[in-house]
């Protein structure tokens, strides 16, 4: 494949965008990626916040990003932007993210101010399963409609599975139409009559468990937040809709070795199935083919010096060259008609504004 072709999509996706997600395996680069390609659309003259989920220490400094400060609001990263673009860029909170959801929704400040003050408020919206796949997906909603960039890239959440990711809005939904959640919001005279079974079991465990005040703080929990409960359920099906948009993309972030080829095989077909837009793919950490040497050379006879070594590392460096592109077919070949970008695995930091820089023109070719 030529390295061109495929670059030159990236680039034209950078230009055109709207919203970036990074997406694939752990620790493939997907953080990295989505600050280079930050870098890259901001140098292109455009309006750009990076969301990151996890930023390793060094990359969060290279950023600005003060990690124990918790830097959760958008900042500017100096020095990157060129033509009017720019580059912003966060931490993502999935506690702040749920808070800022429910003082939009709620109304009234005293409503809100009540609901955020409550202890199993705190407690949901910090461990709610799959909210920080949510959360991600919510903040780049919330990014993306403030009018502020014109580019929103969101690196996603290490997650046991990425698919999580994409169903997060549908599982919000879900959760919002749960039979014991409806019955927890009922008006208090209609609920203490139709308080069936199911639920009144649920009450029981979570009183043994938890105390009597608990119960309290669960009902009148659940019972705030009707009323808001179209809000929510409406502001997941955007959510949704936004994820499937045609300014959506997806970039598939993969490594060359086989557990990351086969997670990424699977989550393409998720993302593809799913109606979202796959594309583009990155294949990062792949090390270079190097040239044949003459099979007949006999290492034997080189005795053991240094270029005994030589030759013998070449030999192992070019067999793991040849498996990794073994590896790399079975996901182009899933992914076919969508482009592929091989990234080199870099001798230099890729932390800093320079490594992320240079990163950042592999990716889109310059
Ligand atoms: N092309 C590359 N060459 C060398 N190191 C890289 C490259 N891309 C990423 N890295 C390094 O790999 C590690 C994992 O990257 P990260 O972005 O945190 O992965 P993820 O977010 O997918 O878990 C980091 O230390 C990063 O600096
Ligand atoms: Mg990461």
């Amino acid at each position: 494949m030529s390295a061109v072709g495929e670059t030159a999509q990236l680039a034209s996706i950078l230009q055109t965008a709207s919203l970036l997600v990074t997406c694939g395996p752990g620790g493939v680069g997907k953080t990295t990626g989505a600050a280079a390609l930050g870098i890259a659309a901001a140098r292109r003259g455009r309006r750009v916040v990076v969301v990151t989920v996890d930023p390793a220490r060094r990359l969060a400094d290279a950023l600005g990003i003060d990690v124990d400060a918790k830097m959760f609001e958008p900042h500017e990263v100096t020095g990157v932007g060129a033509a009017g673009g720019s580059l912003e860029a966060l931490m993502l909170d999935a506690e702040t993210t749920f808070d800022r959801m429910i003082i939009e929704r709620a109304g009234d400040e005293a409503k809100a101010a009540k609901i955020l003050a409550n202890p199993v408020y705190r407690s949901i919206a910090g461990s709610l399963a799959g909210a920080q796949d949510y959360m991600a997906i919510e903040r780049l909603h919330q990014l993306h409609s403030s009018g502020l960039y014109d580019l929103v890239i969101i690196d996603t959440p290490p997650s046991r599975d990425a698919i999580d990711l994409l169903e997060a809005p549908e599982r919000l939904m879900r959760f919002l139409g749960h039979p014991i959640y409806r019955a927890l919001t009922m008006p208090s005279r209609s609920f203490a009559k139709v308080a069936n079974a199911g639920t009144s079991a649920f009450l029981w465990i979570v009183r043994r468990l938890a105390g009597p005040r608990l119960v309290e703080d669960t009902v009148e929990f659940f019972r705030s937040l009707s009323g808001m409960e179209q809000g929510l359920r409406q502001r997941a099906g955007e959510v949704a809709d936004l994820l499937r948009a045609d300014s959506t993309s997806f970039v598939l972030v993969s490594s060359p070795r086989s557990e990351a080829i086969d997670e990424s095989t699977h989550l393409a077909n998720a993302i593809i199935d799913g109606g979202f837009g796959l594309d583009a793919v990155v294949i990062n950490l792949v090390h270079p083919l190097p040239p044949a040497l003459d099979d007949s050379l006999d290492l034997d006879a080189l005795g053991e010096g240094p270029l005994a070594e030589h030759v013998a590392y070449h030999r192992e460096l070019l067999a793991l060259a040849t498996s990794e592109r073994h590896e790399m077919a079975a996901l182009t070949d899933v992914v076919s008609g969508v482009h592929v970008t091989e990234v080199p695995l870099l001798e230099i930091d890729v932390h800093d504004i320079d490594g992320l820089t240079r990163l950042a023109a592999l990716l889109v070719g310059e």
